[in-house]
């Protein structure tokens, strides 16, 4: 017999519908006394992109929404960015005059635009439907602008929080505070590299899907202007070979997996390019078709917590379009090279990699000699930490 299901009480709606996370949006205009008002909603939503329709759903007992309705053909939709959540809050509150302390600007439709919105959307009003406690208002869209390129603000469980992207990301201040640890071993072995070679010598770890500079010295003549301490760098392929299949880092199939929808090919010169590295235990990096300041720039983006992910696609696309310069199959001795970096994996006493040593802004046309001679001293340097952090887990009861 089929059992009777518990009635929906109104605590079981809020809480099971609160598990579905909005954005938060405030739907201005301006009232009879040439005033600006609004209101937040979680319920904004696209409905249909021709014509172009948006919705809201504001109660029927709403005060804000009925002045709105009733002073003006017309709306704007504000989309709150994730550093508004006080704007909400002072909008939220009960009260009149609310924007005594919202900076705003007029819509070409004439409606409050809040200084710092990710978006707005003017609209007219096209319908109003009955939506049971709640008003389905459909709005035919007029006039619509992204002011802001930045994360917008969330609602979820009844909490403000913001969008992040990748997965992975909790822990991972925790795990970057440990490979800041660790490299601070190696601190003295990384500023003797670095003074005696004239470069900029940094040790990355693996962190979630990304690779962080967690030490960096840099005596290179051009010293950079921003230290890259701290900066990230996706585990994506052609990037981070060192990494894969080690401990914290990516497995060989979720590694590939991010190659996404690319051509077979790809996927094959991925594959080769992790085989070569593996085999001799070293990866390169030459400069591409980006200048070193359009590659510090796309770096910066990427290292940004809250980038977007449109910022984060962009970076990608970078990435992918310098795929033919990452790991050259050889560097032979007399020819001459741009490199943008050179990597040695620093291993653990058991064999697995824990940290990279990089050298990076390294003059231009080396021979490949030359870079042999760095990638010696690199190893050398490499196998020196590597006995500091032996030495180190020892005195350390696990
Ligand atoms: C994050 C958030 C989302 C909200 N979403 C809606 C909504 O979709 N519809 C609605 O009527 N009220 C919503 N509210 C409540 C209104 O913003 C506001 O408090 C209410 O309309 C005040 O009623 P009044 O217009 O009579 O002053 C939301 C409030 C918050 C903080």
């Amino acid at each position: 017999m089929a059992q009777t299901p518990p009635p929906i009480d109104n605590d079981r709606f809020r809480s099971v519908l609160g598990s579905y996370p909005t954005g938060v949006a405030v739907v201005t205009g301006i009232d009879k006394q040439g005033e600006p008002i609004g209101m937040v909603v979680g319920t904004f939503t696209s409905v249909s992109i021709d014509p172009p329709l948006v919705a809201f759903l504001p109660m029927k007992t709403s005060r804000t929404f009925q002045t709105l309705r009733e002073d003006s053909d017309t709306f704007c939709v504000n989309i709150l960015a994730a550093d508004q959540e006080h704007i909400c809050r002072t909008l939220a509150a009960p009260g009149d005059k609310k924007f005594a302390t919202v900076p705003w600007h007029k819509s070409p439709g004439g409606n409050p635009i809040i200084d710092g919105v990710v978006a707005w959307i003017d609209c007219k009003y096209a319908s109003v439907v009955d939506g049971g406690d709640h008003h389905i208002v459909l709005g035919s869209v007029q006039a619509m602008d992204r002011s802001r390129d930045t994360t917008p603000l969330l609602f979820f469980q009844r909490g403000y929080g913001r969008f992040s992207t990748g997965p992975m990301v909790i822990g991972s201040e925790r795990e970057t505070l440990h490979y800041a640890r660790l490299a601070e071993i190696a601190r003295e072995e990384i500023e003797r590299l670095a003074s005696d070679s004239q470069l900029e010598c940094s040790l990355v770890a693996p962190v979630g899907h990304d690779a962080v500079y967690v030490a960096v010295a840099d005596h290179s003549p051009q010293r950079r202007a921003n230290s890259r301490l701290g900066a990230r760098v996706p585990v994506t392929p052609p990037l981070g070979t060192l990494f894969v299949g080690e401990p914290n880092g990516l497995s060989e199939e979720a590694w590939l997996s991010r190659l996404g929808k690319a051509s077979p090919e790809t996927y094959e010169q991925a594959r080769a390019k992790l085989a070569r590295v593996r085999a001799r235990g070293w990866s390169a990096a030459l400069v591409g078709n980006l200048t070193p300041a359009e590659l510090e720039q796309a770096l910066i983006v990427y290292s940004n917590p809250q980038r977007t992910p449109e910022q984060e696609r962009s970076f990608l696309s970078c990435v992918s379009a310098m795929f033919d310069m990452h790991e050259p199959e050889q560097l032979s001795p007399d020819e001459e090279y741009d490199v943008l970096q050179l990597s040695v994996p620093v291993r653990q006493a058991c064999g697995k990699v824990v940290l990279t040593l990089r050298m990076g802004a390294l003059p231009p046309k080396l021979s490949g000699s030359t870079l042999h001679a760095y990638l010696q001293r690199l190893e050398a340097c490499a196998s020196r930490i590597e006995k500091l952090i032996a030495a180190q887990a020892e005195r350390t009861p696990a």
